[in-house]
């Protein structure tokens, strides 16, 4: 029991990234060193697409320099124009993927049971001009695939998932990436998949395939024919090597993770003014994020100052997603983005800090969080 009080000494930051023993890494170096192929669909970027389609059991995947080009790249593989319908509760490249295709972010609120985009608050913001839905599977929990669904068939809108967050995620019993026209993940470092930087679309057939591999490609269709305005953002041979090697320790990575998502389940369930996130239904989880929701009168403390008392321990939560997308000054101006549209979203962006969750945190250092949070 001395241990789980013993002061942390070196900082413990929201996430650590996974990387593989240097060792079993270096043979794959060797390899594109030996044969010089760096980039452009080289062996190792079209293995892992290999290994990745039948990984997370979709039917296609194109492979990324980064989740944001690739929510870009999405977009204009849809010709989405006008105006997307979108969360206000979200990490800023999801709407800034919007803006770089001159479109129109229009913010709807958040159900407050997992922070997902409201579908029931969805029909009142479509307008003539709506093209798409852009929801996000925030912590990797699921959104309401079924209603969202619904409603874009209803209304003729594409479905654009971003599924950054949620890795991994399987959902009534098929990957969360099945849902949705496209869906788009993030590889980033602090992911619990990374490949330092990297991305990828995940789509349903060969046509849409082909068009996005064109879309990365500056467009390139063959050798002397462009196809369309392009950019470039693929994923190079070390990147996608990383992730081959990556891919052999997700699962003890993420039995880890549920391990201390457990250990904080049961340790912060009954703090009077903590709230936790319940566990999504037929959802097999990554626990990519462990979110909790501070209420400042039935705590005694604010969220502000439950942060700032962890870092003062040595301990760096983040306020994920503090402020709202909609709060920042190149969105705020729109009608969407007022607080009274987006009741929920402020109120959770106010409560939420994410504790820190990765494989290598010892168990101690979560007894040591779990007691500062109760006041010990
Ligand atoms: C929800 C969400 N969307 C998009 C991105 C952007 O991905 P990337 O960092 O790979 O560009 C991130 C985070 O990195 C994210 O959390």
């Amino acid at each position: 029991m001395e241990t789980e009080n013993k002061p942390i000494n070196k900082p413990i930051y929201v996430t650590q990234p996974s990387l593989p023993d240097l060792q079993e890494f270096l043979p794959y170096l060797e390899q594109i060193w030996e044969n010089k192929i760096l980039t452009n669909n080289g062996p190792f970027h079209k293995q892992l697409e290999a290994e990745l389609a039948s990984f997370l059991g979709v039917p296609f995947i194109s492979l990324f320099a980064n989740g944001t080009l690739a929510l870009v790249t999405a977009l204009q593989v849809l010709r989405i124009t006008g105006e997307v319908i979108t969360t206000p509760y979200s990490f800023v490249a999801t709407t800034h993927s919007l803006w770089w295709n001159n479109i129109k972010p229009v913010f709807v609120d958040i159900e407050p049971e997992f922070g997902n985009l409201d579908p029931e608050k969805v029909e009142a913001a479509i307008t003539s001009k709506t093209t798409a839905i852009l929801p996000v599977h925030v912590y990797g929990n699921p959104c309401k695939v079924d209603r969202l669904k619904e409603i874009a068939d209803t209304y003729g809108l594409k479905l654009i998932y971003d599924a950054a967050h949620c890795f991994g995620v399987k959902h009534k019993g098929k990957g969360i990436c099945n849902f949705g026209d496209l869906s788009v993940l993030s590889f980033h470092a602090t992911k619990v998949f990374n490949t330092m930087e990297g991305g990828a679309i995940v789509c349903y057939d060969e046509a849409t395939k082909k068009r996005i591999d064109y879309l990365k490609n500056f467009g390139f269709a063959g050798e002397t024919t462009i196809m369309a305005p392009g950019i470039n953002s693929k994923m190079n041979e070390m990147q996608a090597a990383l992730g081959l090697v990556q891919l052999k320790h997700y699962d003890e990575n993420i039995a880890k993770r549920k391990m201390i998502a457990e250990t904080y389940r049961a340790g912060l369930s009954h703090i009077k003014g903590i709230s936790l996130m319940p566990e999504p239904k037929d959802t097999e989880s990554n626990y990519a994020y462990f979110p909790i929701f501070v209420d400042e009168t039935d705590y005694g403390m604010s969220r502000d100052q439950l942060y700032e008392k962890l870092k003062h321990n040595n301990i760096f939560g983040r306020r994920y997603f503090y402020p709202l997308i909609s709060e920042f000054s190149m969105y705020k101006g729109l009608d969407s983005a007022k607080p009274s549209n987006l009741h929920e979203a402020n109120k959770i962006a106010e409560k939420v800090v994410c504790l820190p969750i990765f494989p290598s945190l010892e168990h101690f250092s979560v007894k040591l969080i779990i007691n500062l949070i109760k006041g010990k």
